[in-house]
């Protein structure tokens, strides 16, 4: 089993998002960060421009979240998740809103991965930031994206994943709710002073750990610093108790 939430160290906790446009780059950054974070995001731009050579060729820098959403037809998704999971990444995930028996075959892929040996956590998406209530009422969800997002980490939970990805703004009610070894990763997170850039919901560092997040995403407070080894030793001051 993974260590449970509590007994994370600040370091451990960070999550580096690597939105960087090629493999030269991110591993470059990847270089300056090895052994400083957690764990280094690939979301969808990197992976289908540079492929899984290149995650596997970051794991020998810093363990991986494949943050490649996957949504689809239940067998699609296990199947795609079979050959991801070839790379032990970390974490990967889902998107909660393909329903609970896509759930449960993604977290049936990876609990035969866990048996086999693998490291590797699924997480559920819960209600993308980018859809506000108007958004999620044009697509036929009536209620507040909080509320739905709570039913969404439920499902997940019931279905077998390990935790959610979620706001900061959420995770207290979704840790209550599906108890602390059900994991919240949060985006959206700003050093203190920070700009929020096109972030609409932000939290600190300490903000979001005081609220019951098990990892923090970071991406351009991290990647567009002048010194990014430096951001980090920031943002990891902010998060000690
Ligand atoms: O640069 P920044 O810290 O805003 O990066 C946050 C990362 O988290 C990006 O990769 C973004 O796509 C991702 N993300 C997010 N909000 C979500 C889900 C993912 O910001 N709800």
């Amino acid at each position: 089993m993974s260590a449970a939430p509590a007994d994370l160290t600040p370091r451990e906790r960070l999550v580096v998002a690597l939105d960087l446009p090629t493999a030269r780059e991110a591993l470059a950054m990847a270089d300056r960060l090895a052994g400083r974070v957690g764990m280094l995001k690939v979301g969808l731009e990197l992976f289908c421009a540079e492929g899984p050579a290149f995650v596997g060729e970051l794991q020998k820098r810093a363990p991986v979240f494949l943050d490649l959403k996957f949504h689809d037809i239940p067998t699609t998704v296990q199947r795609a998740l079979q050959a991801v999971l070839r790379l032990d990444p970390r974490l990967v995930n889902v998107h909660a809103q393909g329903g609970v028996a896509m759930l449960e075959a993604a977290a049936e892929a990876v609990r035969v991965h866990r048996a086999a040996g693998g490291r590797t956590e699924l997480l559920a998406v819960t209600v993308l930031t980018s859809l506000d209530q108007q958004a999620l009422a044009a697509l036929g969800h009536a209620g507040r994206p909080e509320d739905l997002a709570l039913a969404y980490a439920k499902l997940a939970r019931e279905a077998g994943c390990g935790g959610v990805v979620c706001s900061a703004w959420e995770a207290a009610r979704i840790r209550e709710a599906c108890g602390d070894t059900f994991h919240r990763l949060t985006p959206g997170i700003r050093p203190a002073g920070a700009a929020a850039q096109d972030q609409a919901r932000v939290m600190t560092p300490a903000q979001a750990l005081q609220q019951g997040a098990t990892w923090l995403v970071v991406g351009r407070p991290i990647t567009h610093a002048p010194d990014p080894a430096g951001a980090v030793q920031a943002i990891l001051a902010e998060m000690r108790p």
